[in-house]
């Protein structure tokens, strides 16, 4: 069967914007939050309180958070790698955070200059922090369905990277296919495998890119497998700068498009979305990759 309602988290603002060349003026990045609120998404992940130089894209997030507009009741998660992240993410009224850790020892190092083992050494005292102030923590792990530079993904080293974030007491697991590799048979037996370690569909959420347009697919088998929460980028933005072969993540529309369609509730405006997709675009200077949002725009 498939759940009644989805919760969409939204990644645009985050994971869409940190790849691009042009930096976004800050007053563009608020209103496009604003708009994403406007058109019904209730959780939308906002910054990275990372290092300025490794992701200059998103060094405004003080300015951003101080010009935005929260609505009470949305959440507004950022993406928090340490102690300095989790310290510039209170100091802003932060409530949600997000930690990002890697299946694989490669993009562990190349995304947070660790190894495995020391990059969740340096997520434990962030989580243990972020709880004792009464946070909500999320996890990712990357490379769940394949690495650009080790291939194939050993399922039980997925598990074993997700077990022990989970472990620090974070409450939700956020499956990263970083770079888009994965087919809807991986991500059954991803969603098994976890659930025999004892992390259920409850806890669960998929993220997956569109690199090879497998996104659709894999997050109507993780629907099917349970799980409720799938991440979505709007108009289809994104990528990770530290993993090339990255593009976007599954653009929200395309997610909402299909959801309608099987009569699961989301609570989004399709129009509102497709025109703030639209706007974007126009203000990142080239079309949207969704198909909804080019197949719903005036020719
Ligand atoms: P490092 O160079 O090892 O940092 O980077 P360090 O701990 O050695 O510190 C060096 C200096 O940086 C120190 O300053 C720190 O204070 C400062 P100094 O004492 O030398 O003057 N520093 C900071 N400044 C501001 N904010 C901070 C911060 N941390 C240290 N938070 C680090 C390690 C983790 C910081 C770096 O590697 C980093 O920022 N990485 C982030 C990479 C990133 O954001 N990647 C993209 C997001 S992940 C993704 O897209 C995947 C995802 O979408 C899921 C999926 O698709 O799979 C989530
Ligand atoms: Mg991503």
């Amino acid at each position: 069967g498939l759940p009644e309602r989805v919760t969409i988290y939204e990644v645009g603002p985050r994971d869409g914007l940190q790849n691009e060349k042009a930096v976004v003026p800050v007053a563009v990045k608020s209103e496009f939050v604003t708009r994403l609120a406007d058109a019904g998404l209730r959780t939308i992940e906002t910054t990275s309180f990372v290092h300025p130089k490794w992701v200059p894209q998103l060094a405004d997030a003080e300015e951003l958070l101080a010009e935005l507009v929260r609505t009470p009741g949305l959440r507004y998660p950022v993406l928090v790698p340490n102690e300095r992240g989790l310290e510039r993410a209170l100091a802003n009224g932060i409530t949600e955070i997000a930690i990002f850790g890697s299946a694989t020892e490669t993009f562990a190092r190349r995304n947070l200059n660790r190894t495995v083992d020391e990059s969740l050494a340096m997520f434990a005292p962030v989580v243990e922090r972020a709880r004792a102030e009464g946070l909500w923590v999320r996890a990712y792990v990357s490379m769940v369905c394949g690495d650009p530079w080790e291939g194939d993904v050993p399922i039980e080293q997925v598990v074993s990277v997700a077990s022990r974030m989970m472990d620090m007491g974070c409450s939700q697991l956020s499956l990263g296919d970083t770079i888009g590799v994965g087919t809807p048979g991986q991500v059954t037996a991803l969603i098994e495998a976890l659930g025999d370690a004892g992390i259920g569909t409850d806890r669960l959420a998929v993220h997956f890119h569109d690199t090879y347009g497998q996104a659709l697919a894999n997050t109507l088998a993780a629907l099917r497998a349970g799980v409720t929460v799938v991440d979505a980028s709007a108009g289809g933005l994104g990528g990770c700068p530290f993993a090339e072969s990255a593009t976007g993540n599954l653009p929200t529309e395309d997610l909402v498009w299909m959801l309608n369609g099987l009569g699961v509730e989301t609570g989004v405006d399709l129009g509102k979305l497709v025109a703030t997709s639209r706007w974007m675009a126009g203000r990142l200077g080239r079309p949207s990759p969704s198909r909804v949002v080019q197949a719903l725009s005036p020719g």
